[in-house]
């Protein structure tokens, strides 16, 4: 197992310092940056099913239905489709509503979620066309669906999902951009500018990793914390639930995720001198709002960790600390804010004792309802 971990203490170290590589071998051969050109075959074989779509449900759970909300604000900005994102356990029974040219994204890493199988196979009978985002090579889900993209992040062992993540919202971007270009919606310059960018996203995330022994500091801080408030707005309000989530399951901390307009809504109320709040606070997108947000918690007296974009200076001066990741374009700001908010939890499981890879009482595929 110590080789398996190569060096790493733990497999969910390990796998969050895979993801520079692991979004590259997502992108590896679907992208011709210079022609402008994305090729996935699940899409382009049934490429008119995605242009005529009335509507996209996509169908997870856990961490992937994070990706899903990503996704959420990805398609429905760049094809303008209508998407819901639901979780599979309550789709399933509900009764939805599905129509015949609806398009259903279902996304698991494991690709053996019982919940999403039985979503899907309950939109396929409904005539809805299905489409699998999976990481595991030939699983039920990716065997069930009628097309799909796999990840190809390599296998994930640690419990808590990381690198899925990423790849996840790097498929599913990539997808939103390939309809997009067709229905006219981006320019050809603008799908080059957005294709180069994603080419410097491994970089970047390498970047962000860099942090890692400053992040370790913040977690030795707020180690002790018993909550924990996460926010974020737009393309990183997903981004925030994910946080919250990561630190739920190997610290045992409690955590809530929340859009940070939505806090004065009642998490407010929650906030003193004890309470931790992370605030993605990138320069793009909100980021004014974001900061009187950051002052609403500060007059209040939360301790303030700013996820911000490298050189703020803004954030800087209101948050108790700042973590920095590199500038990228809005939409693909999730691939580098996630980054810290994995390595905080994963520094604090660590000091707290916790059994980081294999946390109580969760599974890495839950595979019965
Ligand atoms: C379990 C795992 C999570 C995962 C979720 C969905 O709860 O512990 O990490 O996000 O299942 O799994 P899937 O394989 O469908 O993405």
């Amino acid at each position: 197992e110590q080789i398996e971990k190569g060096g790493y203490d733990h497999f969910m170290l390990k796998e969050i310092y895979e993801q520079p590589d692991a979004i590259k071998d997502t992108f590896r051969g679907r992208m011709l940056v210079e022609q402008g050109i994305i090729r996935m075959a699940g899409v382009d074989d049934h490429f008119e099913k995605f242009l005529q779509a009335p509507r996209i449900i996509i169908v997870a759970c856990g961490t992937s239905w994070h990706a899903g909300l990503v996704a959420e604000y990805i398609f429905e900005e760049f094809t303008r489709i209508p998407v819901e994102v639901e979780y599979a356990s309550e789709f399933r029974y509900r009764n939805p509503i599905i129509h015949k040219g609806d398009v259903v994204i279902a996304i698991s890493q494991s690709g053996e979620t019982a919940d999403t199988m039985a979503a899907i196979k309950l939109a396929k009978g409904q005539g809805a066309f299905v489409f699998g985002v999976c990481n595991v090579v030939g699983s039920s889900i990716s065997r069930e669906t009628h097309a799909g993209a796999y990840t190809h992040a390599g296998p994930e062992i640690g419990v808590a999902s990381t690198k899925a993540f990423t790849t996840q919202i790097t498929v599913l971007t990539l997808m939103a951009l390939k309809i997009s270009k067709a229905k006219g919606i981006l320019s050809k310059t603008a799908l080059h500018r957005y294709l180069q960018e994603m080419e410097l996203i491994p970089a970047k995330v390498e970047e962000a990793l860099k942090s890692n022994e400053h992040i370790k500091a913040v977690a030795e801080e707020y180690k002790n914390a018993s909550n924990f408030l996460y926010l974020g707005r737009g393309y990183n309000f997903p981004v925030a639930l994910e946080g919250a989530l990561k630190l739920k399951e190997i610290s045992y901390i409690h955590a809530e995720g929340y859009p940070a307009a939505e806090m004065k809504h009642g998490p407010i109320a929650l906030i003193d001198e004890q309470m931790p709040v992370a605030v993605i606070a990138t320069r793009k997108g909100h980021y004014e709002k974001v900061v009187s947000n950051i002052q609403e918690i500060k007059s209040r007296k939360g301790k303030i960790i700013g996820i911000v974009t490298q050189g703020d200076t803004e954030v800087r001066g209101l948050a108790d600390y700042v973590i920095e990741v590199p500038e990228t374009l809005e939409a693909l700001t999730p691939l580098l804010t996630t980054i810290p908010l994995q390595l905080l939890s994963y520094h604090i499981a660590v000091m707290l004792g916790k059994n980081v890879d294999q946390p109580r009482n969760l599974a890495k595929s839950v595979t019965v309802e």
